[in-house]
């Protein structure tokens, strides 16, 4: 099999890198010569655990080539569309790039004799692969999907951190189409690439196959806001611990343990616009997501939760240093896309507080987005030095190792709030400092 790979992002990438990884030869195109020049002289354009190694290995292989030239498609077998599909202002997704896309296969098929299979593992909403994709890619190859070629839903399930894992040991595989061929022959594909550890296939329709996609992130995101209020409780009572309560609600094997870590709400590329889609999704057909809609909502006050916390603290926060141990959406990635750190940034500074921050490897995006608007630290005690008050805004490792020492020793006021529930509170506040944290009630 000779694959494409339309979208270098970090779908995108870390498919076709994997695919080298596994011997397929792969042909990356974005339309971002700068990006594909920046892959194909051995750097990713994002951070993510491994990939950098396996990026070069695929280059030194020479099976993986990157280009911004389309038209190399016609010499692939599978071809996956890997787009971003970016909020609109309706909440709705911008199909703009999946549309330029489908567009820019349609013309590659066109002349082509063999059949190819069009994958699209995109995030997209119900009903976009039928009504949107197929007829583009119809009307520019002048040929029928499933006689001439093949459309296929593939929805991706990748975890920013450790996407290159996920790649290779999927949990499942979902593919959609309206052609019992097609999806024998992607099913087939897959057992080739995953032999022994394939997982559970499920082959449904387009539709079935986009939506289990958003359920399964609006479903994970629930559990998260759902801890959070739990943890929301857990701080009103007196000896109250969220930590013990979702210990206790995880073991029930029918909640499961997994995304029952409470703290200062989810963020990232995908929850926030793929809940927003849905729910936007669901009023265009006449349906309302109430539990999409609540999950948002709580999770669009969580943030503030740390700010009460500081304040509760150490009250009018004008001219207070705070210290925020990470700025990244979640450990282990360089995204700041609707990171949590922004918004507690924006009310400590309206609040008049000066913000020291530091993050592990969101640093370079960070002076980006936030200019000169926040101090940027060169290590965690860095950071901390002089502060009147830290949080710990993003679970890094290395944060937690940080120990009540360092923290007694650093500040000029021992005050942390704990909004990832990293450090344990009895030896913190035995150690002397003045501890807080997300769903921890007053002891
Ligand atoms: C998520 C899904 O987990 C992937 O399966 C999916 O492929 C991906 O979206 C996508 O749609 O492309 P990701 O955004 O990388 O992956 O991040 P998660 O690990 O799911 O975490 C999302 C957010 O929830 C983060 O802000 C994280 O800090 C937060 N979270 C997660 C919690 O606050 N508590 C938890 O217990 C778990």
């Amino acid at each position: 099999m000779r694959i494409s790979v339309f979208g270098l992002g970090p779908v995108g990438l870390v498919t076709a890198v994997s695919f080298c990884k596994k011997g397929y030869p792969v042909v990356g195109i974005d339309t971002d010569s700068h990006r594909v020049e920046m892959i194909r002289s051995g750097k990713t354009p994002f951070f993510e655990p491994s990939l950098e190694s396996n990026l070069r290995e695929a280059l030194d292989t020479g099976l993986l080539k990157t280009t911004s030239d389309s038209s190399v498609n016609t010499e692939s077998d599978l071809s996956y569309i890997t787009v971003g599909t970016p909020s609109s202002p309706d909440g709705g997704i911008d199909l703009t790039y999946i549309r330029a896309v489908a567009s820019a296969i349609g013309k590659t098929l066109l002349g082509r004799k063999e059949y190819q299979l069009v994958l699209v593992k995109s995030t997209v909403t119900p009903g976009t692969a039928r009504n949107v994709i197929k007829p583009i890619l119809e009307k520019e190859a002048r040929k029928l999907t499933s006689q001439d070629f093949g459309l296929c839903s593939n929805p991706e399930f990748l975890r920013e951190g450790n996407a290159m894992y996920d790649a290779e040991f999927p949990d499942r595989i979902i593919i959609g189409s309206e052609s019992q061929r097609d999806l024998d022959k992607v099913e087939a594909f897959y057992s080739e690439v995953y032999g022994a550890n394939t997982p559970t296939v499920i082959k449904t329709t387009y539709e079935n196959a986009e939506l289990i996609k958003y359920a399964n992130n609006s479903f994970l995101a629930m559990k998260v806001s759902y801890i959070n209020m739990i943890a929301n409780l857990c701080q009103k009572i007196k000896g109250g611990d969220v930590e013990h309560v979702a210990k206790g609600i995880g073991l029930d094997k029918r909640i499961a343990p997994l995304f029952l870590r409470a703290g200062l709400g989810w963020g990232g590329s995908c929850f926030p616009k793929d809940l927003k889609a849905i729910s936007a999704y669901g009023i265009s057909i006449g349906v309302r997501t109430t539990l999409v809609d609540a999950t948002i909502t709580v999770n669009d006050n969580q943030p503030l939760k740390a700010v009460k916390l500081v304040e509760k603290q150490i009250g009018d926060l004008k001219g207070k240093r705070i210290a925020l141990l990470g700025l990244a959406f979640k450990p282990d990635t360089d995204d700041l896309r609707e990171a949590v750190s922004i918004p507690i940034i924006v009310t400590l500074l309206e609040r008049g507080a000066q913000v020291v921050g530091y993050d592990p490897a969101a640093m370079p995006n960070a002076k980006i987005l936030l200019q000169d608007k926040i101090q940027f630290a060169t290590s965690p005690v860095d950071c901390i030095r002089d502060a009147d008050c830290c949080v710990i805004v993003t679970e890094w490792e290395e944060f937690k190792k940080i120990s009540p020492t360092v923290f007694l020793e650093t500040m000029r006021r021992p005050i942390v709030v704990d909004g990832r529930r990293i450090y344990d509170p009895s030896a913190f506040r035995q150690a002397g400092v003045i501890f807080s944290a997300i769903g921890l009630g007053e002891s």
